[in-house]
């Protein structure tokens, strides 16, 4: 089977990481029994800069027809105080896809527990998974005005789109120790209020699954403090974003964080859950870990190349255990050097 992947490599580190990814993704290729072609395209400020919008219409339709998107990473100086920027792009992308489901993964690998800042006893065995609202919240809500003394966004949920991501979060947590943890802040919002009741309505569908509610707060607090405690981790739109990016502090760096983030019905996105890192930029020092991880996440998802999505993870861990380090984690290999020592584990006779 011939397969459509989109390339969305962006901007800063992005097109680098990306790189590292479609380097993976040739080396294991032999392994696959689906064929791959790769379509790139202009999306966030390279959109803007080669076709005049962050996400250029000829994008959006590639993306429409895509069996899976690869996005390294968007955003820059260059475009933030455009009216058109790179964020634009990427929420639009994730709105007119209807990516709802924002998958984060986080574990810590063995050759990671001394790189933390966390003692090695907290960190070791950490396991859990992020499912982040990705299509609503405060990210999308109307009305919204930015005004010279006073400005305001609004935190929409429709209980329709609350019970979808529950619904994907009981799921996962079928196939895993059977516990979800849903984040709020419902003793304050309204919008949270709904969230709880709603996810008290879905966890009737699972009885086998156990569901505990957290504030926010304090959830951003026992995720540093005992992060093993976590299994599947629920949560709206910002609090995801934040929480996941804090949960990066436990493998020790962000540039090992991939995500997937699936739809109802269409094509899913595969992106580590970074930035551009401007300040790395063009160093080539980049840690590609994130955007290999999602590479491996595509081929398990929406592929189900089970195989290679794991002989992917495997190699990354291998080299991470020969002590090949980029420089977030302390080390000296350069982005190319990560690559190669994945490729070389995977193409081992
Ligand atoms: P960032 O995630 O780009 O960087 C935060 C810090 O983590 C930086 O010090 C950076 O060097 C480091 N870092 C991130 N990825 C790394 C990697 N793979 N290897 C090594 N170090 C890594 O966040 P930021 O600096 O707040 O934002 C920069 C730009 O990225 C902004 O324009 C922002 O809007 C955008 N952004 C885009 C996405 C996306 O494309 N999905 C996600 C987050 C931020
Ligand atoms: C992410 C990013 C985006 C978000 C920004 C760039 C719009 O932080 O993918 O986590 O907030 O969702
Ligand atoms: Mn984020």
């Amino acid at each position: 089977m011939n397969s459509k992947i989109v390339i969305l490599a962006g901007d800063g580190i992005g097109p680098e990481i990306m790189d590292s990814g479609l380097t993976v993704l040739a080396a294991i290729k032999a392994q696959c029994s689906h064929e791959f072609t790769i379509e790139k395209q202009p999306f966030g400020g390279a959109g803007i800069d080669d076709a005049g919008a962050s996400l250029p219409e000829a994008t959006l339709a590639a993306c429409q027809t895509a069996d899976a998107i690869l996005l390294g990473a968007i955003g820059g100086p260059k475009w933030e105080k455009m009216t058109d920027t790179p964020e634009k792009g990427l929420l639009a992308l994730r709105k007119a896809l209807n990516l709802f489901a924002n998958i984060r993964p986080v574990s810590v690998s063995s050759a990671l527990l001394h790189l933390s800042p966390l003692k090695p006893e907290i960190i070791e065995g950490t396991d859990l998974i992020i499912v982040r609202e990705l299509s609503s919240g405060i990210y999308f809500g109307e009305p919204r005005e930015l005004g010279e003394t006073m400005a305001f966004d609004t935190a929409r949920y429709q209980k329709s789109e609350i019970k979808r991501i529950l619904h994907a979060a009981f799921t996962i947590a079928q196939g895993r120790s059977k516990k979800v943890t849903s984040v709020d802040k419902a003793n304050v919002l309204a919008s949270s209020k709904l969230w709880r009741a709603t996810a008290e309505e879905v966890a009737k569908d699972y009885p086998d699954c156990q569901l505990e509610h957290q504030y926010v707060d304090s959830a951003a607090m026992k995720l540093i403090q005992n992060p093993k405690a976590f299994d599947v981790i629920v949560t709206e739109n910002l609090f995801g974003d934040i929480l996941s990016d804090e949960a990066s502090v436990l493998p020790g760096s962000l540039g090992v964080l991939p995500s997937a983030s699936h739809s109802s019905d269409g094509p899913s996105l595969y992106e580590p859950i970074h930035g551009s890192a401007p300040d790395i930029a063009g160093k080539g020092i980049a840690n590609p870990i994130s955007m290999i991880l999602s590479v491996a996440m595509m081929l398990r998802q929406s592929f189900q190349e089970e195989a290679a999505a794991a002989a992917i993870e495997a190699a990354c861990d291998t080299v991470l255990k020969q002590g090949v380090f980029t420089s977030d984690l302390g080390g000296q290999a350069s982005t190319t050097e990560f690559t190669d020592a994945v490729v070389k584990e995977l193409t081992k006779k």
